[in-house]
């Protein structure tokens, strides 16, 4: 899951997990960067390096398990290292902070340990589905070009093997594929176009749909005259209130106008399908607003597969 700062990678890496365990594949979201929001959106604590059950599967539902991980490239150091037989220097040599030296040398390598251990993840069958929360913006670059560049210094050795395993996983579309996220707004949709560019182009990693977040439901009635379709509809409006609502239905619908326009900017920039979903008016994302955001996510699959809702 990639995307500008703030669009929703986080809320959207969420949903896509929760779908996919409502269609019964397990799935394991694994989190790069720490304190993000999306333990509260399962009602669940503060996430570590192990993994833990955000949602249990197997109830009335159907639905499959959503584990979550954070991953640091200290902790895939360590643990690199253990399964080398060296457990008795690792804690010594990452505590030192020797990682750091290291990566100041050979720039993109914490991010080759990070994707190392999720190629790792993918090979051993972790899930049936993992979800990468990749961290903001330009760093998603970088970040999934680390294997090609460290290719190009590091041309023996363990770290040339891992660089090249993470990259025959990131170029196998099948395997691996990035989901753009962004909202209908002008800034973002420029940016979402940009990345996607340079992701195929720079990194060779297969697109999948676009994710349009938050994006304002449809309100029926907004055209006509509010005041008089409260009255159709048998409301009595208070002293001022027809006044209030005309210039909320005005300024509700010069928004979707907006948001309709960026949408199909995006559209005409960018052959890929959409996947659009809706803006919740809230001010925190739990589990009842991510079952919402999932079953519409499910919702705009099938339309986009031609299934039946
Ligand atoms: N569809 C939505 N409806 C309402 N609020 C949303 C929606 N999607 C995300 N938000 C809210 O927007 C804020 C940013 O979302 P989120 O943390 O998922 O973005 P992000 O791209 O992961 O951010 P960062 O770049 O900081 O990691 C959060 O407060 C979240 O609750
Ligand atoms: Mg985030």
């Amino acid at each position: 899951m990639a995307g500008k700062g703030g669009v929703g990678k986080t809320t959207v890496s969420a949903t896509l997990a929760r779908a996919a365990a409502l269609s019964g594949l397990s799935t394991l979201i694994v989190e790069v960067e720490g304190k993000t929001g999306l333990p509260g959106m399962f009602a669940h604590g503060e996430l570590g390096y192990d993994e833990a059950v955000l949602s249990a599967g197997g109830g009335p539902d159907g639905a499959a398990d959503v584990r979550a991980r954070t991953l640091t490239s200290d902790g895939a150091l360590l643990e690199y290292l253990q399964d080398h037989g060296l457990s008795r220097i690792s804690r010594r040599l990452v505590s030192s902070g020797a990682l750091d030296v290291v990566a100041t040398a050979a720039p993109g390598i914490k991010d080759i340990l990070l994707l190392g251990k999720v190629k790792q993840l993918e090979r051993a069958g972790a899930a049936d589905l993992i979800v990468l929360d990749a961290p903001a913006a330009g760093h998603a670059i970088t970040f999934l070009q680390s294997a090609r560049s460290l290719l190009d210094t590091v041309s023996v050795g363990p770290i040339n093997a891992q660089a090249r395993d993470v990259l025959e996983l990131l170029e196998d579309h099948r395997r691996c594929q990035v989901v753009l996220v962004t909202i209908p707004e002008e800034t973002p949709v420029n940016e979402a176009v940009e990345t996607a560019f340079s992701l195929e182009d720079r990194v060779g990693i297969g697109l999948g749909p676009i994710v349009v977040n938050g994006v304002y439901p449809t309100v029926a009635g907004l055209g006509a005259d509010p005041a008089a379709a409260a009255d159709a509809a048998g409301v009595s409006l208070r002293p001022g209130e027809a006044g209030a609502l005309t210039a909320a239905a005005a300024f509700r619908r010069s928004r979707t106008a907006l948001q309709d326009e960026q949408v199909g900017r995006l559209e005409a920039a960018l052959p890929l399908p959409q996947i659009r979903l809706p803006f919740l008016f809230t001010t925190d994302i739990g589990p009842p607003e991510l079952e919402a955001l999932a079953r519409a996510l499910l919702a705009e699959i099938d339309a986009l597969s031609g299934l039946p809702a």
